[in-house]
């Protein structure tokens, strides 16, 4: 296998959707302690509240990673436990919970890989100036990211600055999916376009500082294919990679916007406002950017849409497979399924081979080192009767993910980690917890939150310890 010896194998989280103490040790409420109260915004009802009770029991994860040989482990930091509304006094408590954590991690040999951002907005930011929507958040969140790494930065080397701005805008000001849950397209824009001046002024801030780790931010990829080989088809797909990955990657990494999208949105009268010198900062900060992050899932597969055409229908939260209907932007594309392929039971398309042609992309377009910071298989879990998990088809999934890594690898891409999605099962954002995506099962039923080892956590021990090998 291609793996370096200083490559690391890990898995991943989020703080909301792991930690729960919504309210403990002075934290602050984020937009989704809110949003996931409100009557029918998620599924059944479900919210982080308590969610795995990380935060009580982080010993005990921390000792199963130990356990299994994981390398790195990558977290998010939840803004209001650091500055309970966004901005103002350091909560001393906060910061004594991921201290704690980083200490627990390298004590076991386990290097941290943090998040700053993994969608949960202080909620008091939110309603003063709302959020995303204003270029007051960029201070505030440089302020926030600064204060990070003069407490951690000594020990954490790793920082992902900003989890999938791609998602957390487009479903919080277009598909009305996350909060604030709006549909307005020059919003969405708008606000992404926030997301990568506070990505930009952060690793600027960071090498400013001094601090000698390695920084990035991580984007949901999904490269593209075009249905057919007809001229409609292959202009559907390149209208989709325009307004879609390459908006976000080249904005993060080249600080740039690709022109056929800037054209197509200023005909449209949604272009954000970039000024020449957020168009310098997002270069600067391209230019220091020490790896591109990437969440793969799927692929899309892209087909030709007439301005009659499909919007958007909705995404299958049921977990019930075949439900998932065509969606796409009409006058530009269309999301097809795609035949060739195998789906997950939420009509997520299963692509290894996606995974190695994206990373071939980025190679080519980017030219940096890459973190595959989420990559897994959502899926209903059950147990035996005598209480295990035979979770063949995650490894099975992963498997071939990691196949692909190495085919990658071995086809010139400078991959640096590979990072499961995830280490426990945890609360899925709109698919409560029966979306199980851990190597730990836990029993979200009982109050105790019993933790089970799957099947697929001693398949990934033997893997990290033969360094790729044992497939
Ligand atoms: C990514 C997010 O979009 O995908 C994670 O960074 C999320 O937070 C993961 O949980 C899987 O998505 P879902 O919808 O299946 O939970």
């Amino acid at each position: 296998m291609a793996f370096k010896n200083d490559f690391l194998w890990g898995s991943a989280s989020a703080a909301y959707q792991i930690e729960g103490a919504h309210n403990t040790d002075g934290k602050g409420q984020s937009i989704w302690d809110i949003w996931a109260h409100l009557p029918g915004k998620t599924f059944e009802g479900t919210n982080g509240d308590i969610a795995c009770d990380h935060y009580n029991r982080y010993k005990e994860d921390v000792a199963l990673m130990k356990e299994m040989g994981l390398q790195t482990y990558r977290f998010s930091i939840a803004w209001t436990r650091i500055l309970p509304t966004g901005t103002g006094e350091v909560n001393a408590k906060g910061i004594q919970f991921y201290n704690n954590l980083i200490d627990e991690l390298l004590a076991n040999g386990i290097v941290p890989m943090v998040t700053l951002y993994h969608w949960d907005l202080p909620q008091s930011l939110q309603e003063q100036y709302g959020g995303w929507e204003s270029r007051t958040i960029i201070d505030d969140f440089v302020n926030y990211a600064r204060i990070c790494f003069e407490y951690f930065g000594d020990r954490v080397k790793h920082w992902i600055v900003m989890n999938e701005p791609n998602i957390f805008t487009s479903l919080g000001y277009m598909l009305k999916l996350h909060p604030p849950g709006v549909q307005d397209e020059k919003l969405f824009l708008k606000t992404f376009h926030h997301t990568v001046l506070a990505h930009a002024r952060t690793v600027l801030t960071y090498k400013e500082m001094g601090q000698d780790g390695l920084i990035g931010s991580s984007i949901a990829y999904s490269p593209s294919y075009a249905a057919t080989d007809k001229k409609e088809d292959l202009e559907a797909k390149a209208m989709f990679d325009a307004t879609g990955p390459l908006w976000y990657l080249d904005s993060y990494f080249k600080g740039d916007y690709p022109d056929e999208a800037v054209d197509y949105y200023i005909e449209k009268q949604v272009m954000p406002v970039v000024t020449e010198s957020d168009y310098d900062e997002m270069k600067r900060a391209a230019l220091k950017c020490d790896f591109i992050g990437i969440n793969y899932y799927q692929t899309s597969t892209v087909a030709h849409n007439p301005v009659d055409g499909v919007g958007f229908s909705g995404m299958n939260t049921t977990g019930k497979k075949g439900t998932q209907s065509d969606n796409g932007v009409p006058g530009l594309y269309k999301h097809v399924r795609n035949e060739k392929l195998e789906y997950t039971d939420w009509d997520w398309a299963i692509d290894p081979d996606g995974l190695r042609y994206g990373l071939e992309l980025l190679k080519e377009r980017y030219d940096l080192p890459i973190i595959i910071s989420e990559n897994g298989l959502g899926a209903y879990d059950s147990l035996t009767e005598t209480g295990e998990i035979e979770d063949d088809y995650r490894i099975d999934y992963l498997k071939k993910h990691v196949m692909a890594c190495d085919r990658a690898i071995e086809n010139g891409v400078d991959l640096m980690a590979y990072c499961t999605w995830s280490f426990t099962d945890l609360l899925s954002w709109l698919n409560g917890y029966k979306k199980r995506y851990g190597f730990i099962h836990i029993d979200f039923e009982s109050e105790e939150l019993p933790r089970t080892r799957k099947k697929s956590y001693e398949w990934y021990k033997n893997l990290i310890a033969s360094n790729g090998k044992t497939l």
